[in-house]
């Protein structure tokens, strides 16, 4: 049965041995990201140790904190409520499977699906654990105990929201998961990287608010009395939006007035937080993901300031808005890839109420060097999206993103290829499937390659491969967070065909056998091993 909120989902962790207390008093400033670092990295019979409640925070009387709630194989079943992660892929494919009803017994069988179907989307109630405690003043971002991750960190920074905005288009909501650095009591910023669905609803209120502001009117959702002036600065801006790369050159000033709606949850069940990084199509609301995940509707209770509905049983909400015509520098920030991001201009996030649950739990992550927590959430993406990628992509077999590649720098794939030039094909497929664009490197094997097994991989692609021929660049978008590209946001990738190379594809030398005994000497063996006393 679903997690009703955060606690019912601690209380599973407890029960399963995943979650330990800790009583003993620690800094949310760097003390707990090294804590937490040891863990998610220790011990080999558990990778990833267990979940962290911390009840004693400096500073934060009565406070409690988890970290590490997805911060293993096994934790990440438990989030979803599955033996396996293929068991999700496997209901995808049940619903991507179905046929047009061919008679009355077909429609009859269908009916169940269509009552599960029933399931996934959010209903609205009239209220929720959420609003336990409504603060419209005297409100206090500091009152939480954020964490301040690495020592070169800009400052505290909120790193696992739930950021729900509006497309003013078709009304849809998003979910993304975008860490908030806090400047200060009321103020954070909102770092939804250019590519994603938050910074596209953003431009399209610029877009808006330049149009509109060119015939005298405010951009709608915007009371006429808060929208800013000048036409020209606001059409300059749209503009200099689609030119420019990560905003850096964003001059503050230059944009058109308005405000944009946001909501802010933290500490909500385990499915819809993992929905919020879920890679999903910008029309798909990530409610009907967690209620696709869950099997059970998730409740929605409207916010007191913003015309935004947020999850009922989450522990904190932040209700507030983003400027238009406001830009301020986020970052640096110890990030996943092991490395600093670095400072960039992002909008700013203004607080207008906060409510709360009694108590509330706040819910965190920390990002750095792999292994860490959201590699498991990483790899839970992987096993789900798979046989959606295979929507477009129908030769892939399987995919493998070693969390070592953090994600955007390495993705692994098997293909049953039928036809020359079928690997150069799939690479060009995934850079042009929604994230699946920032693969930095992508490497192509035949289907018989275990993409699962790093060392098979390293022998057969090495081996395969006359770089020259077989390897294929690219230039488009690249993660924000690529250090090395040419331009924040712009640079080149790399695929690797390491297919066998086929005479229709110019290769005529013959292609040699893969060194495997016969069948029939390794039973002789078998039966033999014991007597050889070798073990
Ligand atoms: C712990 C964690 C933190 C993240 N922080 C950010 C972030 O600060 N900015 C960002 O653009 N994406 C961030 N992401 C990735 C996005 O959540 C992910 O790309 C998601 O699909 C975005 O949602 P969207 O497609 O609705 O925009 C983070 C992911 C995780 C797991």
């Amino acid at each position: 049965m679903a997690y009703d909120d955060l606690r019912e989902w601690i209380a599973a962790l407890d029960r399963a041995g995943e979650l330990k207390r800790i009583r003993t008093e620690v800094d949310p400033i760097l003390e707990i990201t090294e804590i937490t670092d040891r863990v998610s990295k220790s011990a080999r019979s558990s990778p990833g140790g267990p979940a962290l409640l911390f009840q004693n925070l400096k500073g934060h009387p009565g406070a409690q904190l988890l970290i590490n709630q997805f911060g293993s194989a096994r934790r990440m079943n438990l989030a979803l409520e599955v033996e396996k992660l293929d068991e999700v892929a496997d209901r995808i494919r049940a619903f991507m499977e179905v046929k047009s009803p061919q008679g009355f017994l077909d429609k009859v069988k269908m009916l169940p699906m269509l009552a599960e179907m029933g399931k996934f989307f959010p209903k609205t109630v009239s209220t929720g654990s959420c609003k336990e405690v409504i603060k419209r003043d005297r409100f206090s971002l500091l009152d939480f105990p954020v964490l301040h991750c690495w020592p070169k960190d800009a400052g505290r920074f909120i790193t696992l929201p739930c950021v729900i905005t509006r497309d003013p288009k078709t009304g849809k909501r998003n979910v993304g998961m975008y860490r908030m650095q806090i400047y200060d009591e009321r103020t954070a910023g909102m770092h939804w990287q250019r590519q994603k669905v938050g910074a596209e609803h953003y431009r399209e209120m610029l877009r808006r608010a330049a149009a509109q502001s060119a015939w005298g009117q405010p951009p709608s959702a915007v009371p006429a009395s808060e929208a800013r002036q000048s036409t020209a600065s606001a059409r300059a801006a749209v503009d200099v939006m689609a030119r420019t790369s990560g905003g850096s050159q964003l001059a503050e000033g230059s944009l058109p007035g308005g405000k944009m709606e946001v909501a802010v949850a933290i500490g909500t069940d385990p499915a819809i937080t993992f929905s919020a990084i879920v890679p999903a199509p910008p029309d798909v609301e990530e409610y009907l993901i967690a209620g696709f995940l869950r099997q059970k509707p998730v409740e929605l209770v409207k916010c007191e300031t913003v015309d935004l509905e947020v999850p009922a049983t989450a522990e904190i909400v932040l209700e507030g808005h983003v400027h238009l015509d406001e830009l301020r520098t986020e970052g640096p920030f110890g990030d996943h890839t092991g490395f600093y991001s670095l400072e960039d201009l992002y909008p700013v996030f203004h607080l207008s109420c906060i409510t709360h649950r009694k108590d509330p739990i706040y819910s965190t992550t920390i990002v750095g060097k792999p292994p860490m927590e959201d590699g498991w959430m990483g790899k839970a993406v992987e096993r789900i999206f798979l046989p959606l990628m295979k929507l477009t992509v129908p030769e892939l077999v399987d995919i493998n993103l070693p969390i070592e590649g953090v994600f955007h720098n390495l993705m692994i794939v098997s293909i049953k290829k039928s036809y020359p030039g079928q690997a150069r094909k799939v690479m060009n497929a995934i850079w042009s499937l929604g994230q699946a664009m920032f693969t930095k490197c992508i490497l192509v094997v035949d289907e018989d390659v275990n993409v699962q097994d790093i060392g098979e991989v390293t022998l057969k692609v090495l081996n395969h491969i006359d770089p020259e021929r077989d390897i294929q660049f690219t230039l488009g978008p690249v993660d924000s967070l690529d250090h090395a590209s040419r331009l924040p946001n712009y640079g080149s990738k790399m695929g690797i065909d390491a297919t066998r190379k086929w005479p229709s594809e110019g290769f005529t030398r013959p292609w040699p056998d893969e060194i495997l005994m016969d069948e029939k000497t390794k039973a002789l063996v078998d039966k033999k091993w014991k007597e050889l006393g070798i073990e």
